[in-house]
């Protein structure tokens, strides 16, 4: 921050554009209760925000409590799950949506401690439940975007820990989901990690950074494995896709449908690893020569 404007100033100018100029994105406008925030966080962990406003409500009506959650199936869970990729989180959330019940009588937990011990829940989810549902106003939300946006606002590149205490610090008194939010929306339309637009960002007189030359964070998905030019968690959802709709099938019918026949020795070999990891991951098995999602 440019030391001569002071921190309320900030505070002012980032909650005033996020009230006028916030993205009206479903969950603001109707926020749901505990679980639906905590479904929704694992959506967006790796699942783009258009595409969770459209998933969601499908995904809570079959699922409306984290009991229902936690008694269904697992196959049905990954079935609804289709369309978010990332489908380890979709057993993730339903190991999580089972402790939740068994450990907590169904109450999920407002302390970010106790909610990181969950199955697919780390710091970020936490910290996010904690505000977004309990409106805990010390719990600093840094996901990679807001990492971006106070990095170059602070025009400091931050260990993670520091990081962390520099966002604790920096959060207005009493309008902690306002301001995550805010910044939330500054990272998306604004503070992009390419060709970002200072010159229309609120807080570009707070900021270091505003108008130089920006330094590339790394990202997330970079250095994926790939094959034939797709990356791999796009052949995992094809794969789960295919059982999914078929209920089982037998690696030869896999390769007969992803690939065009016949299958080469190394589209084979990389079928085989795939399938391997599916199961090791607990979103396949493989019985007997048939491959179905788990029962
Ligand atoms: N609002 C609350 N959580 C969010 C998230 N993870 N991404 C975008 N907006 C949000």
């Amino acid at each position: 921050m440019k030391p001569s404007d002071s921190r309320t100033q900030l505070h002012e100018a980032l909650l005033q554009w996020y009230a006028e100029r916030g993205r009206p994105l479903l969950w603001r406008r109707t926020p749901g209760d505990p679980y639906q925030v905590l479904v929704r966080e694992v959506m967006l962990q790796q699942t783009q925000v258009a595409r969770v406003e459209r998933l969601l409500p499908r995904f809570l009506e079959r699922f409306p409590t984290v009991q229902a959650l936690a008694a269904a199936p697992l196959a049905e869970v990954i079935r609804w799950w289709q369309g978010l990729g990332y489908n380890r989180r979709a057993r993730l959330l339903w190991e999580c949506a089972r402790r939740i019940v068994e450990d907590y009588g169904g109450v999920i937990p407002s302390d970010p401690g106790l909610l990181t011990r969950l199955p697919g829940i780390g710091r970020y989810t936490a910290a996010a439940v904690a505000t977004f549902a309990f409106g805990r106003q010390d719990v600093p939300v840094v996901d990679t975007n807001i990492a971006r946006a106070l990095q170059r606002l602070l025009a400091e590149t931050l260990p993670p820990r520091v990081l962390l205490q520099r966002a604790r610090e920096l959060i207005p008194p009493g309008a902690s989901v306002q301001w995550h939010e805010a910044l939330m929306d500054l990272g998306a339309l604004y503070c992009r990690k390419r060709r970002p637009l200072c010159g229309q960002c609120p807080l570009r007189s707070w900021c270091r950074s505003a108008g130089r030359e920006v330094q590339e964070l790394s990202s997330g998905t970079r250095g994926e494995p790939h094959f034939q030019g797709v990356p791999r968690r796009l052949w995992r959802g094809r794969l789960l896709r295919l059982v999914a709709t078929v209920g089982r099938i037998t690696l030869e019918e896999v390769a007969a449908a992803l690939f065009e026949a016949p299958p080469t020795p190394q589209q084979r070999r990389w079928l085989r690893e795939l399938v391997a990891g599916l199961v090791r991951d607990g979103l396949l098995q493989s019985r007997r020569g048939w491959l179905m999602l788990p029962q």
